[in-house]
């Protein structure tokens, strides 16, 4: 049996598309030849379209949208639909991360926008493609999960919680779907260098970095271009009978 990575054909909206491991799973996706729908609430949205299309191609929508409002999140799926007619592959990777000074004065709103943004967002927009998927008896879903859906941090609780809560309806969705042709995984990155962490690379956050650099047996931050291979795996036919899965991608930290 021969496996291929092609996606010709295929019709794939990325949430968080225009963040930094959205953006290279779209672009690679887009190269190995599918149509792509970015969902984000980001200004450069646009931009990332035209450059990711830029190398000829399946179209790359831009659909802007806000995570937070339930209403946008309903009318940018149908936008993705109208603009694809239809959906193959979803990939959740919009999240966000609130840091509190400790969990005893977390604010409400950090713990109400980081769960809406990353679980509930996750589940609505699995819930939406999965309708459209399960009708055609194909479809892949994959999610972000993180380190903190095995353990919890410190000074995340919301983060911590909406990313151990991904992974379980990862898990959920999977077993409802999957014997009807719609495999649901996740990926659960290690310490990516990215605009959701910027501080560990500054002076300030110096020392902190030199901790976490000497725990990763791999010795160094993943990159963005990491998180792809795993990706496309799952969306791809080698990975037709992989399903409910978290998979770490992290460097080996998992395993200290
Ligand atoms: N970078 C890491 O170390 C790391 C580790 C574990 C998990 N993750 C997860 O990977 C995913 C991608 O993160 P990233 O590191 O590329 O960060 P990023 O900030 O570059 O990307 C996140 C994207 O989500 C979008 N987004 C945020 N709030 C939104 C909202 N309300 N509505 C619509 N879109 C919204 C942002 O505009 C951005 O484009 C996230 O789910 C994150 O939790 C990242």
């Amino acid at each position: 049996m021969t496996y291929t990575f092609d996606m010709t054909g295929k019709r794939a909206i990325i949430t968080g598309g225009a963040g930094d491991i959205g953006s290279a799973i779209a672009r690679e996706m887009h190269r190995l030849g599918a149509e792509i729908a970015i969902v984000d609430v980001s200004r450069n949205i646009m931009e990332k379209c035209r450059e990711i299309e830029s190398d000829g191609g399946a179209p790359v929508h831009g659909i802007t949208a806000n995570l937070l409002d339930r209403g946008d999140v309903r009318k940018a799926f149908q936008e993705c639909l109208d603009a694809m007619h239809g959906v193959d592959i979803l990939v959740n990777a919009a999240g966000i991360c609130r840091r509190g000074e400790s969990s005893e004065e977390f604010s409400e709103k950090d713990w109400d926008e980081v769960l809406e943004i990353n679980l509930t967002g996750t589940f609505l927009f699995s819930q939406m493609a999965g309708k459209e998927m399960l009708k055609n008896g194909f479809g892949r879903i994959i999610n972000f999960a993180s380190m903190n859906s095995f353990f919890g941090g410190l000074q995340i609780p919301s983060y911590a919680a909406s990313k151990g809560a991904v992974s379980l309806i990862t898990k959920s969705l999977s077993n409802e779907w999957a014997s009807k042709g719609v495999t649901v995984n996740a990926v659960a990155p290690g310490y990516i260098a990215t605009q959701l962490n910027p501080f560990y690379r500054t002076p300030a956050g110096a020392e902190q970095n030199k901790i976490i650099v000497s725990r990763i047996p791999a010795g160094r931050w993943g990159k963005p271009e990491d998180i792809v291979g795993p990706v496309l795996f799952f969306a791809s036919p080698a990975a037709d009978y992989v399903t409910g899965v978290t998979l770490p991608v992290d460097g080996g930290y998992m395993g200290r």
